[in-house]
Protein backbone atom coordinates (compact mmCIF):
# COMPACT_ATOMS: atom_id res chain seq x y z
CA UNK A 1 0.00 0.00 0.00
CA UNK A 2 2.73 2.19 0.83
CA UNK A 3 4.56 1.47 -2.14
CA UNK A 4 1.40 2.30 -4.39
CA UNK A 5 0.91 5.64 -2.82
CA UNK A 6 4.33 6.48 -3.33
CA UNK A 7 4.15 6.01 -7.15
CA UNK A 8 0.86 7.62 -7.39
CA UNK A 9 2.29 10.56 -5.28
CA UNK A 10 5.34 10.59 -7.81
CA UNK A 11 3.58 10.51 -11.10
CA UNK A 12 1.32 13.23 -9.32
CA UNK A 13 4.93 15.72 -9.00
CA UNK A 14 5.84 14.51 -12.50
CA UNK A 15 1.97 15.65 -13.45
CA UNK A 16 2.31 18.99 -11.32
CA UNK A 17 5.13 20.45 -14.05
CA UNK A 18 2.36 20.49 -16.64
CA UNK A 19 -0.82 21.43 -14.70
CA UNK A 20 -2.14 22.06 -11.15
CA UNK A 21 -1.09 20.67 -7.77
CA UNK A 22 -3.18 17.76 -6.72
CA UNK A 23 -3.86 17.03 -3.22
CA UNK A 24 -1.94 13.84 -2.16
CA UNK A 25 1.18 16.03 -2.31
CA UNK A 26 3.45 16.49 0.96
CA UNK A 27 6.24 15.71 -1.13
CA UNK A 28 8.84 18.66 -0.21
CA UNK A 29 10.55 18.72 -3.36
CA UNK A 30 7.25 20.89 -4.45
CA UNK A 31 8.31 23.91 -3.06
CA UNK A 32 11.91 23.71 -4.29
CA UNK A 33 12.21 25.66 -7.67
CA UNK A 34 12.69 22.81 -9.83
CA UNK A 35 16.00 24.81 -11.04
CA UNK A 36 18.85 24.49 -8.56
CA UNK A 37 19.43 28.04 -8.21
CA UNK A 38 23.53 28.43 -7.73
CA UNK A 39 24.05 31.47 -5.19
CA UNK A 40 27.19 31.00 -3.40
CA UNK A 41 25.92 29.18 -0.63
CA UNK A 42 28.08 27.48 1.90
CA UNK A 43 28.37 24.06 2.83
CA UNK A 44 28.83 23.11 6.01
CA UNK A 45 27.77 26.28 7.02
CA UNK A 46 30.16 28.36 8.74
CA UNK A 47 30.35 29.73 12.23
CA UNK A 48 30.04 33.28 11.28
CA UNK A 49 29.26 34.54 7.90
CA UNK A 50 28.67 38.34 6.36
CA UNK A 51 27.92 38.36 2.92
CA UNK A 52 27.09 41.62 1.20
CA UNK A 53 24.87 42.97 -1.90
CA UNK A 54 28.41 44.13 -3.28
CA UNK A 55 29.86 41.83 -6.04
CA UNK A 56 32.89 41.26 -7.92
CA UNK A 57 33.84 39.28 -11.04
CA UNK A 58 36.63 36.90 -11.83
CA UNK A 59 38.71 36.15 -14.46
CA UNK A 60 40.62 32.96 -15.07
CA UNK A 61 43.40 34.91 -17.18
CA UNK A 62 43.97 37.52 -14.27
CA UNK A 63 43.18 35.90 -10.89
CA UNK A 64 45.93 34.07 -8.77
CA UNK A 65 46.61 32.98 -5.39
CA UNK A 66 49.50 34.07 -3.60
CA UNK A 67 51.15 33.57 0.11
CA UNK A 68 51.29 36.72 2.22
CA UNK A 69 54.93 38.01 2.50
CA UNK A 70 55.57 36.49 6.00
CA UNK A 71 53.50 33.14 5.56
CA UNK A 72 54.89 29.75 5.70
CA UNK A 73 54.84 27.56 2.83
CA UNK A 74 54.45 24.30 2.14
CA UNK A 75 53.50 21.69 -0.72
CA UNK A 76 50.24 21.28 0.87
CA UNK A 77 49.22 24.96 0.25
CA UNK A 78 51.23 25.38 -3.22
CA UNK A 79 48.88 22.15 -4.11
CA UNK A 80 45.89 23.42 -3.09
CA UNK A 81 46.39 26.41 -5.15
CA UNK A 82 46.50 24.37 -8.59
CA UNK A 83 43.51 22.51 -7.63
CA UNK A 84 41.22 24.89 -6.26
CA UNK A 85 42.21 27.26 -9.71
CA UNK A 86 41.17 24.24 -11.45
CA UNK A 87 38.07 23.68 -9.58
CA UNK A 88 37.16 27.30 -10.00
CA UNK A 89 37.72 27.73 -13.37
CA UNK A 90 36.36 24.32 -14.48
CA UNK A 91 39.62 23.81 -16.35
CA UNK A 92 38.66 20.50 -18.04
CA UNK A 93 35.21 21.34 -17.99
CA UNK A 94 32.73 23.43 -20.41
CA UNK A 95 33.68 26.73 -21.38
CA UNK A 96 31.43 29.17 -21.67
CA UNK A 97 33.18 33.08 -22.61
CA UNK A 98 32.50 35.25 -19.54
CA UNK A 99 30.47 38.70 -20.07
CA UNK A 100 31.64 40.74 -17.59
CA UNK A 101 30.02 43.90 -16.87
CA UNK A 102 32.20 46.81 -17.17
CA UNK A 103 30.92 48.47 -13.73
CA UNK A 104 31.80 45.23 -11.48
CA UNK A 105 35.66 45.25 -9.85
CA UNK A 106 37.31 42.30 -10.37
CA UNK A 107 38.82 40.32 -7.20
CA UNK A 108 42.34 39.77 -8.64
CA UNK A 109 44.10 38.44 -5.71
CA UNK A 110 43.73 35.74 -2.52
CA UNK A 111 46.47 36.76 -0.43
CA UNK A 112 47.12 32.91 1.86
CA UNK A 113 48.69 33.70 5.69
CA UNK A 114 49.74 30.97 7.28
CA UNK A 115 51.51 31.04 10.27
CA UNK A 116 52.85 27.38 11.66
CA UNK A 117 55.24 25.86 9.64
CA UNK A 118 53.73 23.24 7.51
CA UNK A 119 55.99 21.20 5.20
CA UNK A 120 55.84 17.52 5.75
CA UNK A 121 52.42 18.01 7.80
CA UNK A 122 50.38 15.23 8.83
CA UNK A 123 47.04 16.45 10.05
CA UNK A 124 46.07 15.22 13.71
CA UNK A 125 42.61 15.27 16.25
CA UNK A 126 44.35 18.40 18.00
CA UNK A 127 44.93 20.03 14.28
CA UNK A 128 44.13 23.80 14.00
CA UNK A 129 41.24 24.19 10.90
CA UNK A 130 39.98 27.69 11.97
CA UNK A 131 40.54 29.92 9.35
CA UNK A 132 39.10 33.83 8.44
CA UNK A 133 38.68 34.79 5.18
CA UNK A 134 37.75 38.48 3.70
CA UNK A 135 36.46 38.97 0.07
CA UNK A 136 37.36 42.46 -1.12
CA UNK A 137 38.42 43.79 -4.63
CA UNK A 138 40.70 43.35 -5.70
CA UNK A 139 42.60 41.55 -3.25
CA UNK A 140 41.34 39.13 -0.66
CA UNK A 141 42.69 37.50 2.22
CA UNK A 142 43.09 34.08 3.78
CA UNK A 143 44.62 33.76 7.15
CA UNK A 144 45.14 30.68 9.60
CA UNK A 145 47.09 28.69 11.92
CA UNK A 146 48.08 25.63 10.25
CA UNK A 147 47.89 24.51 6.30
CA UNK A 148 44.58 22.50 7.48
CA UNK A 149 42.58 26.03 8.20
CA UNK A 150 44.37 27.02 4.63
CA UNK A 151 42.26 24.02 2.82
CA UNK A 152 38.98 24.81 4.65
CA UNK A 153 39.27 28.21 4.04
CA UNK A 154 40.12 27.33 0.34
CA UNK A 155 37.17 25.25 -0.17
CA UNK A 156 35.12 27.87 1.20
CA UNK A 157 36.14 30.54 -1.16
CA UNK A 158 35.92 27.84 -4.08
CA UNK A 159 32.18 27.40 -2.50
CA UNK A 160 31.73 31.59 -2.81
CA UNK A 161 32.02 32.04 -6.17
CA UNK A 162 29.00 31.15 -8.71
CA UNK A 163 27.95 31.67 -12.10
CA UNK A 164 25.00 33.95 -13.40
CA UNK A 165 23.27 32.48 -16.35
CA UNK A 166 25.30 33.55 -18.71
CA UNK A 167 28.72 32.48 -17.21
CA UNK A 168 29.94 35.76 -15.37
CA UNK A 169 31.47 34.28 -12.57
CA UNK A 170 30.89 36.36 -9.57
CA UNK A 171 31.69 36.59 -5.86
CA UNK A 172 30.09 38.49 -2.99
CA UNK A 173 32.25 40.79 -0.66
CA UNK A 174 32.33 38.21 2.27
CA UNK A 175 33.74 38.29 5.78
CA UNK A 176 34.01 34.39 7.45
CA UNK A 177 35.07 33.53 10.28
CA UNK A 178 35.46 29.61 10.75
CA UNK A 179 36.15 27.21 12.53
CA UNK A 180 34.75 22.95 13.34
CA UNK A 181 32.62 22.10 15.91
CA UNK A 182 33.73 18.89 16.26
CA UNK A 183 37.19 17.64 15.69
CA UNK A 184 36.88 14.48 14.44
CA UNK A 185 34.75 14.32 11.41
CA UNK A 186 34.71 10.81 9.70
CA UNK A 187 33.91 9.13 7.15
CA UNK A 188 34.14 4.69 7.14
CA UNK A 189 34.45 2.95 3.79
CA UNK A 190 34.35 -0.96 4.15
CA UNK A 191 36.81 -2.58 1.26
CA UNK A 192 36.40 -6.17 2.57
CA UNK A 193 32.49 -7.00 1.61
CA UNK A 194 33.49 -5.52 -1.80
CA UNK A 195 36.54 -3.78 -3.06
CA UNK A 196 36.96 -0.65 -3.86
CA UNK A 197 39.20 0.84 -6.65
CA UNK A 198 41.70 3.18 -5.62
CA UNK A 199 39.78 5.47 -8.44
CA UNK A 200 36.62 5.54 -6.28
CA UNK A 201 38.42 6.10 -2.93
CA UNK A 202 40.02 8.79 -4.38
CA UNK A 203 36.98 10.63 -5.79
CA UNK A 204 35.32 9.70 -1.73
CA UNK A 205 38.46 11.71 -0.73
CA UNK A 206 37.56 14.86 -3.09
CA UNK A 207 34.13 14.68 -1.66
CA UNK A 208 35.42 14.62 2.14
CA UNK A 209 37.15 17.20 1.48
CA UNK A 210 34.50 19.06 -0.30
CA UNK A 211 32.29 18.59 2.70
CA UNK A 212 35.24 19.35 5.03
CA UNK A 213 35.45 15.92 6.50
CA UNK A 214 38.44 15.12 8.09
CA UNK A 215 39.07 11.45 8.97
CA UNK A 216 39.16 8.76 6.51
CA UNK A 217 38.35 5.54 8.86
CA UNK A 218 39.55 2.83 6.05
CA UNK A 219 37.85 -0.73 7.74
CA UNK A 220 40.30 -2.35 5.08
CA UNK A 221 39.67 -6.17 6.52
CA UNK A 222 36.97 -8.12 7.66
CA UNK A 223 35.49 -11.84 7.19
CA UNK A 224 35.03 -11.88 3.27
CA UNK A 225 38.37 -10.53 2.25
CA UNK A 226 41.76 -9.23 3.41
CA UNK A 227 42.57 -7.18 0.58
CA UNK A 228 45.64 -5.06 2.84
CA UNK A 229 49.60 -6.53 1.06
CA UNK A 230 50.92 -6.84 4.33
CA UNK A 231 54.73 -7.20 4.27
CA UNK A 232 55.05 -8.93 7.63
CA UNK A 233 52.63 -11.28 6.36
CA UNK A 234 52.09 -12.01 2.91
CA UNK A 235 49.82 -14.67 2.34
CA UNK A 236 46.87 -12.72 4.37
CA UNK A 237 46.32 -11.30 0.85
CA UNK A 238 47.94 -13.65 -0.95
CA UNK A 239 45.18 -16.40 -0.02
CA UNK A 240 42.74 -13.74 1.42
CA UNK A 241 41.76 -11.32 -0.85
CA UNK A 242 38.80 -11.96 -3.37
CA UNK A 243 41.65 -11.98 -6.37
CA UNK A 244 45.45 -11.56 -4.93
CA UNK A 245 46.47 -9.66 -8.42
CA UNK A 246 43.23 -7.43 -8.36
CA UNK A 247 41.56 -6.78 -5.82
CA UNK A 248 44.20 -5.21 -3.40
CA UNK A 249 46.04 -2.73 -2.02
CA UNK A 250 49.95 -3.06 -2.36
CA UNK A 251 51.99 -1.03 -0.09
CA UNK A 252 52.34 1.19 -2.91
CA UNK A 253 48.35 2.13 -2.97
CA UNK A 254 48.26 2.64 0.82
CA UNK A 255 50.71 5.41 0.76
CA UNK A 256 49.27 6.93 -2.47
CA UNK A 257 46.21 6.43 -0.14
CA UNK A 258 48.03 8.65 2.74
CA UNK A 259 49.19 11.10 0.49
CA UNK A 260 46.27 11.93 -1.26
CA UNK A 261 44.28 12.02 1.76
CA UNK A 262 47.35 14.35 3.50
CA UNK A 263 47.25 16.73 0.66
CA UNK A 264 43.47 16.72 1.33
CA UNK A 265 43.69 17.60 5.26
CA UNK A 266 42.53 13.69 5.46
CA UNK A 267 43.73 11.62 8.34
CA UNK A 268 43.89 8.25 7.56
CA UNK A 269 43.02 5.75 10.61
CA UNK A 270 43.13 2.30 9.50
CA UNK A 271 41.25 -0.70 11.10
CA UNK A 272 42.02 -4.01 11.33
CA UNK A 273 39.03 -5.18 14.25
CA UNK A 274 39.52 -8.27 15.90
CA UNK A 275 39.40 -11.18 17.21
CA UNK A 276 35.86 -11.33 15.28
CA UNK A 277 34.98 -10.11 11.76
CA UNK A 278 38.33 -12.41 10.75
CA UNK A 279 37.43 -15.41 8.85
CA UNK A 280 39.84 -14.27 5.88
CA UNK A 281 42.63 -13.97 7.86
CA UNK A 282 42.29 -17.67 8.67
CA UNK A 283 43.95 -19.37 4.96
CA UNK A 284 47.01 -16.91 5.49
CA UNK A 285 47.85 -17.07 9.04
CA UNK A 286 47.06 -20.98 9.97
CA UNK A 287 46.76 -21.35 13.60
CA UNK A 288 45.24 -17.68 14.60
CA UNK A 289 41.52 -18.79 14.50
CA UNK A 290 40.23 -20.86 16.46
CA UNK A 291 38.95 -24.32 15.83
CA UNK A 292 35.26 -25.20 16.38
CA UNK A 293 34.02 -28.60 17.53
CA UNK A 294 31.01 -30.60 17.13
CA UNK A 295 31.36 -32.75 20.18
CA UNK A 296 35.02 -34.15 20.92
CA UNK A 297 36.08 -33.66 17.61
CA UNK A 298 37.07 -30.62 15.11
CA UNK A 299 34.13 -29.68 12.48
CA UNK A 300 36.33 -28.43 10.21
CA UNK A 301 35.14 -24.45 10.94
CA UNK A 302 37.49 -21.52 12.27
CA UNK A 303 36.15 -18.42 14.11
CA UNK A 304 37.54 -15.71 15.45
CA UNK A 305 41.29 -15.52 16.96
CA UNK A 306 42.08 -17.72 19.09
CA UNK A 307 43.04 -16.08 22.55
CA UNK A 308 44.78 -19.01 24.73
CA UNK A 309 47.58 -19.05 22.22
CA UNK A 310 50.75 -17.07 22.85
CA UNK A 311 51.31 -17.31 18.65
CA UNK A 312 48.19 -15.32 18.16
CA UNK A 313 49.26 -12.51 20.00
CA UNK A 314 52.62 -12.63 18.74
CA UNK A 315 51.24 -12.44 15.26
CA UNK A 316 49.01 -9.23 16.26
CA UNK A 317 52.45 -7.53 17.37
CA UNK A 318 54.49 -8.35 13.93
CA UNK A 319 51.21 -7.05 12.34
CA UNK A 320 50.19 -4.17 14.33
CA UNK A 321 54.03 -3.14 14.43
CA UNK A 322 54.01 -2.93 10.82
CA UNK A 323 50.52 -1.10 10.41
CA UNK A 324 52.53 1.43 12.56
CA UNK A 325 54.74 2.03 10.05
CA UNK A 326 52.76 2.52 7.15
CA UNK A 327 50.17 4.55 8.71
CA UNK A 328 51.03 7.65 10.08
CA UNK A 329 48.66 8.56 11.96
CA UNK A 330 48.94 8.20 16.40
CA UNK A 331 45.28 6.06 16.33
CA UNK A 332 44.63 2.75 14.78
CA UNK A 333 41.28 0.99 15.17
CA UNK A 334 41.26 -2.21 17.29
CA UNK A 335 37.38 -3.40 16.31
CA UNK A 336 36.29 -5.63 18.92
CA UNK A 337 33.07 -5.56 18.32
CA UNK A 338 30.59 -8.42 17.69
CA UNK A 339 31.91 -11.23 18.94
CA UNK A 340 30.03 -14.53 19.40
CA UNK A 341 31.03 -17.13 21.90
CA UNK A 342 29.99 -20.65 20.09
CA UNK A 343 32.83 -21.19 18.37
CA UNK A 344 35.00 -20.93 21.64
CA UNK A 345 32.49 -22.39 24.12
CA UNK A 346 32.72 -25.52 21.56
CA UNK A 347 36.61 -26.19 21.82
CA UNK A 348 37.70 -28.96 24.47
CA UNK A 349 41.01 -26.90 24.94
CA UNK A 350 39.44 -23.16 25.08
CA UNK A 351 37.33 -24.86 28.38
CA UNK A 352 40.37 -25.94 29.75
CA UNK A 353 42.14 -22.53 29.23
CA UNK A 354 39.14 -20.71 30.95
CA UNK A 355 39.92 -22.97 34.09
CA UNK A 356 42.81 -22.48 34.50
CA UNK A 357 42.35 -18.47 34.09
CA UNK A 358 39.46 -18.95 36.48
CA UNK A 359 36.99 -17.47 34.18
CA UNK A 360 34.54 -20.00 34.94
CA UNK A 361 31.98 -20.05 32.39
CA UNK A 362 32.15 -16.48 31.48
CA UNK A 363 32.97 -16.52 28.21
CA UNK A 364 33.13 -12.48 28.18
CA UNK A 365 35.86 -12.39 30.52
CA UNK A 366 37.74 -14.69 27.69
CA UNK A 367 37.09 -12.07 25.17
CA UNK A 368 38.23 -9.22 27.99
CA UNK A 369 41.16 -10.71 27.97
CA UNK A 370 42.38 -11.12 24.23
CA UNK A 371 41.35 -7.40 23.79
CA UNK A 372 43.03 -6.31 27.03
CA UNK A 373 46.46 -8.10 25.73
CA UNK A 374 45.69 -6.48 22.06
CA UNK A 375 45.37 -2.70 23.41
CA UNK A 376 48.16 -3.72 25.46
CA UNK A 377 50.24 -4.95 22.46
CA UNK A 378 49.23 -1.54 20.71
CA UNK A 379 49.99 0.83 23.49
CA UNK A 380 53.43 -0.90 24.02
CA UNK A 381 54.47 -0.01 20.30
CA UNK A 382 53.29 3.47 20.40
CA UNK A 383 49.70 3.48 18.92
CA UNK A 384 46.31 5.31 20.08
CA UNK A 385 43.22 3.53 19.77
CA UNK A 386 39.57 3.85 18.84
CA UNK A 387 37.27 0.70 19.69
CA UNK A 388 33.56 -0.15 19.03
CA UNK A 389 31.55 0.63 21.98
CA UNK A 390 31.42 -3.43 23.10
CA UNK A 391 34.93 -3.19 24.50
CA UNK A 392 33.88 -0.74 26.64
CA UNK A 393 30.40 -2.95 27.26
CA UNK A 394 32.01 -5.74 27.91
CA UNK A 395 33.93 -4.58 30.61
CA UNK A 396 37.29 -4.26 29.13
CA UNK A 397 39.99 -2.09 30.89
CA UNK A 398 41.19 0.90 28.27
CA UNK A 399 43.87 3.48 28.51
CA UNK A 400 42.80 6.91 29.37
CA UNK A 401 43.15 8.21 26.18
CA UNK A 402 41.15 5.67 24.48
CA UNK A 403 38.07 6.99 21.95
CA UNK A 404 35.01 4.81 21.72
CA UNK A 405 32.77 4.88 18.73
CA UNK A 406 29.03 4.59 19.65
CA UNK A 407 27.73 2.55 16.82
CA UNK A 408 24.51 0.52 18.30
CA UNK A 409 20.98 1.78 19.07
CA UNK A 410 20.97 -0.61 22.03
CA UNK A 411 21.58 0.13 24.69
CA UNK A 412 20.03 3.76 23.47
CA UNK A 413 22.60 6.08 21.98
CA UNK A 414 22.22 8.72 25.23
CA UNK A 415 22.65 5.97 27.53
CA UNK A 416 25.49 4.81 25.90
CA UNK A 417 27.16 8.31 25.08
CA UNK A 418 26.92 9.23 29.40
CA UNK A 419 28.23 6.16 29.97
CA UNK A 420 31.19 6.23 27.77
CA UNK A 421 31.67 10.00 28.81
CA UNK A 422 31.23 9.26 32.42
CA UNK A 423 34.33 7.19 32.60
CA UNK A 424 36.17 10.14 31.06
CA UNK A 425 36.61 8.40 27.54
CA UNK A 426 36.30 10.16 24.80
CA UNK A 427 33.20 9.26 22.05
CA UNK A 428 32.46 9.62 18.95
CA UNK A 429 29.17 8.58 17.19
CA UNK A 430 28.03 6.55 14.44
CA UNK A 431 24.45 5.00 15.42
CA UNK A 432 22.42 7.25 13.32
CA UNK A 433 24.54 7.65 10.35
CA UNK A 434 24.48 3.75 8.70
CA UNK A 435 24.45 5.77 5.64
CA UNK A 436 24.74 1.95 3.54
CA UNK A 437 20.89 1.70 4.80
CA UNK A 438 18.52 3.53 2.20
CA UNK A 439 14.87 3.58 1.55
CA UNK A 440 12.36 5.40 -0.80
CA UNK A 441 13.13 9.19 -0.98
CA UNK A 442 15.04 12.13 0.75
CA UNK A 443 16.32 10.71 3.60
CA UNK A 444 19.09 13.49 4.40
CA UNK A 445 16.60 15.33 7.37
CA UNK A 446 17.18 12.39 9.93
CA UNK A 447 21.44 12.13 9.81
CA UNK A 448 20.94 15.89 10.25
CA UNK A 449 18.50 16.15 13.49
CA UNK A 450 20.75 13.63 15.03
CA UNK A 451 22.97 15.68 17.27
CA UNK A 452 25.87 13.82 19.35
CA UNK A 453 25.65 16.17 22.37
CA UNK A 454 21.98 15.05 23.12
CA UNK A 455 22.08 13.21 26.22
CA UNK A 456 22.19 14.07 30.01
CA UNK A 457 25.82 14.64 31.50
CA UNK A 458 27.85 17.46 32.75
CA UNK A 459 29.43 19.97 29.92
CA UNK A 460 32.87 17.79 30.89
CA UNK A 461 30.80 15.03 29.15
CA UNK A 462 29.76 16.85 26.34
CA UNK A 463 33.10 18.20 25.68
CA UNK A 464 34.47 14.58 25.62
CA UNK A 465 32.52 13.96 22.67
CA UNK A 466 34.69 14.40 19.39
CA UNK A 467 32.82 13.93 16.38
CA UNK A 468 31.05 11.29 14.54
CA UNK A 469 31.78 9.66 11.28
CA UNK A 470 29.30 8.38 8.43
CA UNK A 471 29.72 4.46 8.04
CA UNK A 472 29.59 2.99 4.62
CA UNK A 473 29.54 -0.66 5.26
CA UNK A 474 30.44 -2.62 2.06
CA UNK A 475 27.77 -5.41 1.76
CA UNK A 476 25.85 -3.81 -1.05
CA UNK A 477 28.58 -0.86 -2.52
CA UNK A 478 31.73 -1.40 -4.46
CA UNK A 479 33.48 1.42 -7.12
CA UNK A 480 29.97 1.14 -9.19
CA UNK A 481 27.49 3.16 -6.31
CA UNK A 482 29.63 3.79 -3.42
CA UNK A 483 29.82 7.99 -4.36
CA UNK A 484 26.00 8.40 -5.36
CA UNK A 485 25.41 6.28 -2.26
CA UNK A 486 27.09 8.26 0.21
CA UNK A 487 26.62 12.00 -1.71
CA UNK A 488 25.07 13.98 -0.91
CA UNK A 489 23.31 12.17 1.87
CA UNK A 490 26.83 12.47 3.91
CA UNK A 491 26.71 16.17 3.29
CA UNK A 492 24.22 16.31 6.16
CA UNK A 493 26.57 15.12 8.40
CA UNK A 494 29.11 17.42 7.26
CA UNK A 495 26.92 20.09 8.71
CA UNK A 496 26.13 18.65 11.53
CA UNK A 497 29.93 18.33 12.83
CA UNK A 498 31.69 21.41 11.31
CA UNK A 499 28.44 24.28 11.86
CA UNK A 500 27.13 25.40 15.02
CA UNK A 501 24.74 22.92 16.67
CA UNK A 502 21.82 26.25 16.68
CA UNK A 503 22.41 25.22 12.82
CA UNK A 504 19.52 23.43 12.53
CA UNK A 505 16.59 24.97 10.60
CA UNK A 506 15.86 22.27 7.80
CA UNK A 507 14.34 25.09 5.01
CA UNK A 508 17.96 26.92 5.16
CA UNK A 509 19.87 23.40 4.74
CA UNK A 510 18.02 22.50 2.06
CA UNK A 511 18.82 25.34 -0.23
CA UNK A 512 22.61 24.37 0.87
CA UNK A 513 22.20 20.58 0.12
CA UNK A 514 21.19 21.47 -3.00
CA UNK A 515 23.83 23.66 -3.85
CA UNK A 516 26.18 21.51 -2.72
CA UNK A 517 24.98 18.36 -4.83
CA UNK A 518 24.74 20.57 -7.85
CA UNK A 519 28.41 21.49 -6.89
CA UNK A 520 29.45 18.01 -6.41
CA UNK A 521 27.98 16.82 -9.74
CA UNK A 522 29.56 20.08 -11.93
CA UNK A 523 33.37 18.50 -10.09
CA UNK A 524 32.59 15.69 -11.38
CA UNK A 525 31.17 13.15 -8.92
CA UNK A 526 28.15 11.52 -9.80
CA UNK A 527 26.57 12.52 -6.55
CA UNK A 528 23.02 11.36 -6.50
CA UNK A 529 19.99 14.27 -6.99
CA UNK A 530 17.74 15.34 -3.74
CA UNK A 531 14.17 15.98 -5.83
CA UNK A 532 12.94 15.96 -9.14
CA UNK A 533 14.07 18.87 -10.96
CA UNK A 534 17.53 19.48 -12.09
CA UNK A 535 20.94 21.24 -12.20
CA UNK A 536 22.56 23.04 -14.63
CA UNK A 537 25.66 20.78 -14.79
CA UNK A 538 24.84 17.30 -15.40
CA UNK A 539 26.95 14.53 -14.85
CA UNK A 540 28.27 13.44 -18.13
C1 LIG B 1 25.35 39.04 -3.84
O1 LIG B 1 25.42 40.10 -4.74
C2 LIG B 1 24.39 40.12 -5.68
C3 LIG B 1 24.71 41.19 -6.71
O2 LIG B 1 24.83 42.44 -6.09
C4 LIG B 1 23.08 40.35 -4.98
O3 LIG B 1 22.01 40.34 -5.89
C5 LIG B 1 22.88 39.26 -3.96
O4 LIG B 1 21.72 39.48 -3.20
C6 LIG B 1 24.07 39.15 -3.03
N1 LIG B 1 23.94 37.98 -2.18
C7 LIG B 1 23.73 38.10 -0.87
C8 LIG B 1 23.59 36.78 -0.13
O5 LIG B 1 23.64 39.15 -0.29
C1 LIG C 1 39.40 28.05 16.87
O1 LIG C 1 38.43 29.04 17.09
C2 LIG C 1 37.57 28.79 18.19
C3 LIG C 1 36.54 29.91 18.24
O2 LIG C 1 37.15 31.15 18.21
C4 LIG C 1 38.38 28.72 19.47
O3 LIG C 1 37.54 28.38 20.55
C5 LIG C 1 39.46 27.67 19.32
O4 LIG C 1 40.27 27.68 20.45
C6 LIG C 1 40.27 27.92 18.08
N1 LIG C 1 41.19 26.83 17.91
C7 LIG C 1 42.48 27.02 17.71
C8 LIG C 1 43.29 25.77 17.60
O5 LIG C 1 42.97 28.12 17.62
C1 LIG D 1 52.48 -17.89 27.10
O1 LIG D 1 52.97 -16.69 27.68
C2 LIG D 1 52.82 -16.66 29.08
C3 LIG D 1 53.19 -15.28 29.55
O2 LIG D 1 54.39 -14.87 28.95
C4 LIG D 1 53.68 -17.75 29.72
O3 LIG D 1 53.50 -17.75 31.10
C5 LIG D 1 53.22 -19.10 29.14
O4 LIG D 1 54.07 -20.12 29.62
C6 LIG D 1 53.26 -19.09 27.63
N1 LIG D 1 52.66 -20.29 27.13
C7 LIG D 1 53.27 -21.08 26.25
C8 LIG D 1 52.51 -22.30 25.85
O5 LIG D 1 54.38 -20.84 25.81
Amino acid sequence: MAVLSTIQCVFSVVLVLFASPLPCLNVRAYQRPVMVQQTGKVLPKPQMMTVSAEAYTLAMSSFKFTYGSSSEMCDIVDQAFRRYYDLIFDVDGPKKAPKVPESMAELTVLQVMVKEPCKGAYPSLESSENYTLTVTAPMGMLVADSAWGVLRGLETFSQLIYRTDDGTMIINKTTVDDFPRFAHRGILLDTSRHFIPLKYIKQNLDAMAYNKFNVFHWHIVDDQSFPYQSVVFPDLSAKGAFNPYTHLYTQEDVKDVIEYSRLRGIRVVPEFDTPGHTASWGAGLPGFLTPCYDGSTPNGKYYAANPMLNTTYDYMTKLLQEVKDVFPDKHVHLGGDEVNFNCWKSNPDITKFMEKMGFGTDYSKLEQYYIKNILDISTSIGRDYIVWQEVLDNGVQVAKDTVVEVWKSNPPVPTEMATVTAKGLRAILSSCWYLNYISYGDDWGKYYSCEPQDFTGTQAQKDLVIGGEACMWGEYVDGTNLIARLWPRASAVAERLWSNKDVKNMADATVRMDEQRCRMVRRGLNAEPLHPGFCQFEYD
